[in-house]
């Protein structure tokens, strides 16, 4: 469905007084390729607007009191882009960590990154860490990037990580359950995404957040990631404080 953008979710809160403003939303940042196409440029062109879009939302973010933002910025499915684009994507990445961590601390954000980040140069990675470990203290808002992220893959990878667990004799099968599970992902202490939003009008969730998204709320917008503003970020928080939040009881 496609977001209303006429009341703001603090307009609400203060209507029906309830404590409406999701604490985490995770975003698939879509439509890069098709704004550079409406436009006659190349692909790059829209990546290098989605960084712009980037930086508008995590103001929003903060301005909105969201303390979790996840950004889906690269996906493990990604890599089969050609050789240029990924190169493209990388350098822009590159270029914005170096850039922007330095205004990230002073805002009080906490960069965290998950994903397969041993796929990325060295250099990058190092980038990566240093950024991790100048921001891990902030308080504002946690701001998750992720990057070579393939749901299916986490989860895999935390399967393994129980079995070997349980091999070394250091965990009951019995004891395992969805909250022990639930640590060993990429995720581990981050509380699942309350609202997952994607741009472009696509209606999917392309391997993001699989586990974590069992009772996200889904908020699909046609704006391309490019155009993305303030407005429909405060759109999508006043979209969620319209829905009911069941998590499989009865209606209230
Ligand atoms: C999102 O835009 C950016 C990434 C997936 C890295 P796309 O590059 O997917 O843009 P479209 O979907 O082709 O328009
Ligand atoms: C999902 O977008 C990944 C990111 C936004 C980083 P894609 O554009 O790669 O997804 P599909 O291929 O349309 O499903
Ligand atoms: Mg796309």
């Amino acid at each position: 469905m496609v977001i209303a953008q006429t009341q703001t979710a603090a307009d609400l809160a203060q209507t029906d007084g309830s404590a409406s403003v999701p604490s985490h939303v995770a975003i698939i940042m879509d439509g890069n390729g098709r704004w550079a196409k409406a436009r006659g440029l190349p692909r790059v062109a829209g990546h290098r607007a989605g960084v712009q879009a980037v930086r508008r939302t995590i103001e929003a973010a903060i301005k909105h009191h969201v303390g979790w933002l996840t950004l889906y910025a690269f996906s493990s499915e990604n890599w089969r882009r050609p050789a240029a684009e990924v190169s493209d994507l990388t350098g822009l990445l590159r270029r914005f960590i170096k850039s922007e961590l330095a205004e990230l601390d002073a805002n009080g954000v906490r960069l965290m990154v998950i994903g397969d980040r041993g796929r990325f140069d060295a250099d990058l990675q190092a980038e990566l860490a240093r950024a991790e470990a100048t921001t891990r203290n902030n308080t504002n808002l946690t701001l998750i990037v992720a990057l070579s992220y393939g749901a299916r893959a986490e989860i895999v990878t935390a399967v393994q990580a129980a079995l070997a667990e349980i091999t070394a004799g250091r965990l009951d099968i019995a004891s395992l359950d969805e909250a022990s599970f639930g640590r060993l992902l990429s995720t581990g202490d981050i509380p699942d995404p309350d609202v997952i939003l994607r741009t472009s009008g696509e209606q999917r969730l392309s391997n993001f957040l699989l586990w974590q998204s069992a009772y996200a709320e889904l908020v699909f917008t046609d704006v391309l990631w490019p155009d993305f503003t303030e407005e429909h970020f405060a759109a999508a928080l006043a979209e969620y404080a319209r829905r009911e939040r069941r998590f499989g009881a009865r209606p209230g």
